[in-house]
């Protein structure tokens, strides 16, 4: 071989590995994290989140957390908790009534009357002990759906039975587009907390599990609350 075949070689052979090393380098740089950004933050900001161990993304490891919820229809507050409960690393329960609702076929059912009477008569059904103790927890998400533009009467009934002094709640709610004023009464039945970012989260007006409210708007608020409770 000539000696310029020699540096075409040499040169052929140098270029493939910047290449192999290149791509191994770009995918593990990767952000684990899909919501960050790299629009307009610029490049340190970008470096220091990604130097960040996950440890470090969940909210401050000394103070405990918990999402309670109460899902009815479809599972719908159920789905928003689920995802809560994963970003925030919190522990999770659910409300449920002594005596079960009927169980609901659309907005015809036995359940939308019974719902309708209750919270007309501000009634608070039995609702069966929780697995976890409040007092344990620092922070705590509740989320309800929404009945008759309030919160469901067995939300109503363990906010009333619980001491919320020194507490932080995130409120959030799901709807079939009627919110009403369910915040509003789940900040006002937490008496003595202090209250992070909440969400009302829309579902279809057919009472189904059909989401309306994006994805993106829900990754937003639960990046928003981590920065916020961290
Ligand atoms: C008894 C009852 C009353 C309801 N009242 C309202 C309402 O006032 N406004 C509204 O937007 N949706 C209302 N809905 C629809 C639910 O709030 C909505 O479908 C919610 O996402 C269901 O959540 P879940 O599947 O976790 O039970 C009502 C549903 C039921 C069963």
């Amino acid at each position: 071989m000539k000696p310029h075949t020699y540096r075409l070689v040499f040169a052929a052979l140098l270029l493939t590995m910047l290449a192999v090393f290149g791509i191994a380098f770009t995918a593990d740089s990767e952000p684990q994290n899909s919501s960050l950004k790299t629009d307009g933050i610029g490049d340190a900001k970008l470096a220091e989140e990604k130097m960040m161990s996950k440890e470090e993304r969940i909210v401050s490891k000394d103070k405990k957390i918990l999402v309670v919820c109460y899902s009815f229809s479809r599972g719908n507050t159920r789905k928003i908790a689920k995802q809560l409960q994963t970003v925030l690393d919190a522990d999770y329960a659910e409300i449920e009534p002594t005596h079960p609702y009927p169980p609901y076929g659309g907005w015809n059912s036995e359940v939308t009357e019974q719902g309708k009477r209750e919270v007309a008569a501000g009634f608070m059904p039995e609702i069966k002990p929780l697995a976890v103790n409040i007092a344990d927890y620092d922070i705590i998400a509740v989320g309800t759906p929404t009945w008759w533009f309030t919160m469901a009467p067995p939300m109503h009934t363990f906010l009333k039975s619980q001491d919320w002094t020194g507490k932080t709640v995130i409120p959030f709610m799901t709807h079939g587009g009627w919110p009403g004023h369910v915040i509003t009464d789940i900040k006002e039945y937490c008496a003595g907390a202090k209250f992070a970012a909440d969400m009302e989260i829309q579902f279809d007006s057919e009472g189904g599990d059909h989401m309306l409210t994006s994805q993106a708007d829900i990754d937003a608020w639960l990046e928003g609350l981590r920065k916020e409770l961290r």
